[in-house]
């Protein structure tokens, strides 16, 4: 399976000059990287803009769950694709958090998605490890974000493990590799269960949270993900570079 970086760049940077840099600098520092899809998901508004970029596609953080309509302040997966987004995060963390999105919502905005033929990035990830009910919490958050994925369709995902106290702006630190490992394990069961051996061995399992130009060897040769979701790195085009360059060495 081809192994996968999403740089999520998140509301930055400020200009669309300085996207633009950005966007040629991974360009040129992944050119000569094979066997790792790079992926850069900007703020809507510098979508078009980058839509030239070469060796890297191009995502979307978001895209609401319905094609068309009334929905003030909303972009459509349709618009999307057609500016060339490949792929659409959905049920990220922050926005979970801050805007309230709620399971049936990400359910929505991953079956839409995936009927536009994008590949949806599904994020869960469980908010402490305080107690022994983080596994249950995952498993009923991937779930309920999968819900209305007809099985015949779930090949064409993409899953992300983020645990929200290991995100970089929550002051967190990276995942130890042996939980990542044993995550991602349990994950992959949750799919198998769902979708069958067929379509589960087809979805890609990525780790997020505080992975970075340092941390990325060990955790790509021992985390056993198919890569990674990069949030303030990805603004860091050398050490973005560097993590693709983990991950392409990888496991
Ligand atoms: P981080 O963010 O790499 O800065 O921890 C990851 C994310 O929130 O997707």
């Amino acid at each position: 399976m081809r192994k996968l970086v999403i740089a999520n760049w998140k509301m930055n940077p400020p200009t669309l000059k300085k996207a633009r840099e950005l966007a040629r600098k991974i360009s040129i520092g992944v050119s000569s990287v094979r066997g790792v899809e790079t992926i850069i998901a900007p703020p809507f508004v510098y979508i078009d803009a980058l839509s030239k970029i070469k060796g890297v596609k191009l995502g979307a953080q978001d895209a609401f769950w319905e094609k068309k309509g009334a929905y003030t302040g909303e972009i459509s997966a349709p618009m999307l694709k057609n500016l060339g987004v490949k792929y659409i995060i959905v049920g990220h963390s922050e926005r979970r958090h801050f805007l309230g999105e709620t399971d049936e919502m990400v359910a929505r905005k991953t079956r839409l998605a995936l009927e536009e033929k994008l590949t949806p990035v599904v994020c869960v990830g469980e908010h402490s490890r305080t107690d022994n009910s983080f596994h249950a919490f995952v498993k009923n958050q991937l779930l309920a974000s999968l819900q209305s994925v007809p099985r015949r369709e779930a090949d064409g995902l993409v899953v992300v493990y983020e645990p929200v106290w290991a995100i970089s702006s929550k002051g967190g630190a990276a995942d130890d590799p042996k939980d990542i490992l044993e995550m991602a394990i349990f994950v992959r069961k949750i799919l198998h269960d769902a979708f069958g051996k067929k379509q589960a061995s087809q979805i890609r399992v990525l780790y997020g949270g505080s992975v970075d130009g340092d941390n990325a060897e060990e955790l790509a040769k021992q985390s056993g993900v198919d890569g990674f979701l990069v949030g303030g790195a990805s603004l860091r085009p050398k050490e973005f570079v560097r993590i693709v360059r983990a991950v392409a060495r990888g496991v």
